[in-house]
């Protein structure tokens, strides 16, 4: 069930793909031998399990050397999950290709998941994350934008529980709305720029409405106020149960800002649950685990501790980090009552599925997945997150950039009965919605060669894409 479009391939010289497996690829496979190898090494009381911690680190850096050898993609061993067989009956229909002559977004799933199994069959690694140490610094690194937007969510709480009985004009809340997307959309670039204001008095500020126009300039398309009429339309309805899902894409700041978008939705009352679909696996370096929802509520529960523990590394450098302000402390305080009230009253809440690591693009979703399917059908709106998640919309083929996004995503486009927002900053290749010249116009102002959509690969532009699954 996937498009009859070629798919973006690692061969292919005017692809990202090119370069991922060349370059991406390799390092971020360093990176995984690094982390298990530290872990290894501090593992001298239990020599079993450092044992098989050596094992593991030389099937990676095996699995390595295939990479950069252009070895062909071998089947991926049974660990008792059933997406295994799926995985390796696609690499048989493909004819076992190898790893620069591959599509891009299934060898860059498979590559994931094929590591995951040195873990998942080991003894003593079974749902070790060798990317949580990376996920917790960087997420520790965005210390200023962490404490900055825990004062204003703190702030626009108390505006809107002040304002709960007055009548707050639809255009008021329609700019707020846009305003907490937004900031969740750049949360997935970890671009802080976009952190402008978050009050009803300021967003009707001249300044504050200019400040976001800044940043809306590098939105290429921006359908947040169809999104916004399907959520105000449900409340005005006083329907019981209003749903938003979110399927999630990185831990740290983004997943901060994700919750914070959250928190917002039931507090303005857009929604009255929000379900969040997170990573079983690691995934693509930085996605979110369970694991990794935990790991945030900790933080933000103990703000002292995780902030003026130093980190291994600030140890070995002899610094210490900055003592928390008592106000920063409250601030992050309030959140964490926040997110664990809505969390035990069951507003808010953690969905996996292992639909979410397979290979396949989301054209699968309903005739592989039926249930989750159905599922995502009972939500207001399913809020999907980052590029990834865009690149399985989309499948990742090579469509005509002006394709209408709602026909790029197939099976989940009109009819699907699945309200569909991407929210998405450009980290590849496919891109779809476009207006006629835009691409070229883009491509232009990249420089270089124009045969490859350059532009694109950085993050600096967004597409915020919406489909309505009437
Ligand atoms: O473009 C690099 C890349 O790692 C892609 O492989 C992947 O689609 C994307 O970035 C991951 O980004 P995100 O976390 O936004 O999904
Ligand atoms: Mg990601």
């Amino acid at each position: 069930y996937e498009p009859k479009i070629a798919p973006y391939t690692t061969a292919d010289k005017n692809s990202f793909g090119w370069p991922t497996g060349r370059e991406r690829w390799p390092i971020i496979i360093t990176q995984a031998i690094d982390d298990v190898f530290r872990t290894v090494s501090k593992c001298d009381d239990d020599s079993e399990k450092q044992q098989e911690g050596k094992a593991i680190v030389a099937e990676i850096s095996k699995l390595k050397y295939e990479v950069q050898h252009d070895r062909q993609l071998t089947p991926i061993r049974d660990d008792g999950h059933p997406d295994v067989a799926v995985y390796n009956s696609e690499l048989e229909v493909m004819g076992n290709p190898t790893w620069l002559n591959v599509p891009w977004l299934y060898a860059e799933c498979y590559l994931f998941r094929r590591i995951n199994t040195y873990f998942s069959l080991s003894t003593h690694w079974k749902g070790y994350d060798m990317f949580a140490r990376q996920k917790i610094s960087t997420f520790r690194s965005s210390r200023p934008a962490v404490l900055e937007l825990a004062g204003r969510y703190r702030d626009l709480v108390q505006q809107l529980h002040a304002n709960k009985d007055r009548h707050v004009d639809e255009e008021t809340e329609k700019s707020l709305f846009m305003e907490m997307c937004e900031i969740c959309l750049w949360g997935n670039a970890t671009d802080l720029s976009l952190l402008t204001n978050l009050t009803y008095e300021d967003i009707q500020k001249l300044q504050g409405s200019e400040a976001r126009k800044a940043s809306e300039k590098n939105i290429l398309i921006n359908d947040l106020e169809a999104a916004f009429d399907v959520l105000i339309k449900a409340k005005k309805e006083n329907k019981k149960e209003r749903r938003v899902d979110i399927v999630l894409d990185n831990a740290g700041f983004e997943l901060y800002v994700d919750l914070i978008l959250s928190g917002y939705l039931l507090q303005a009352g857009l929604a009255t649950r929000v379900v969040l679909h997170p990573k079983s696996i690691p995934w693509f370096v930085s996605d979110v685990l369970p694991s990794d929802f935990a790991a945030l509520l900790n933080a933000v529960a103990q703000p002292r501790k995780f902030y003026e523990t130093p980190s291994e590394d600030e140890t070995a450098q002899d610094t210490t980090p900055k003592p928390l302000e008592d106000q920063e402390v409250d601030e992050l305080s309030f959140l964490f009552q926040e997110w664990s009230t809505f969390h035990m009253e069951g507003q808010l809440m953690m969905r996996p599925n292992r639909f979410w690591t397979q290979a396949g693009s989301f054209w699968r979703l309903p005739k592989l997945e039926p249930e989750l399917f159905e599922d995502l059908k009972t939500s207001e709106l399913v809020i999907f997150k980052g590029d990834l998640n865009y690149r399985k919309l989309t499948a990742d083929r090579q469509w005509d950039p002006t394709t209408p996004f709602v026909e790029a995503i197939g099976p989940m486009g009109p009819g699907s009965g699945v309200n569909v927002l991407a929210l998405r900053t450009c980290k590849a290749d496919v891109v779809v919605g476009l207006k006629p010249g835009q691409d070229e116009k883009l491509r232009q102002e990249q420089g270089g060669n124009p045969d490859a959509r350059k532009w694109a690969w950085s993050g600096k532009w967004a597409v915020v894409s919406f489909s309505s699954g009437a």
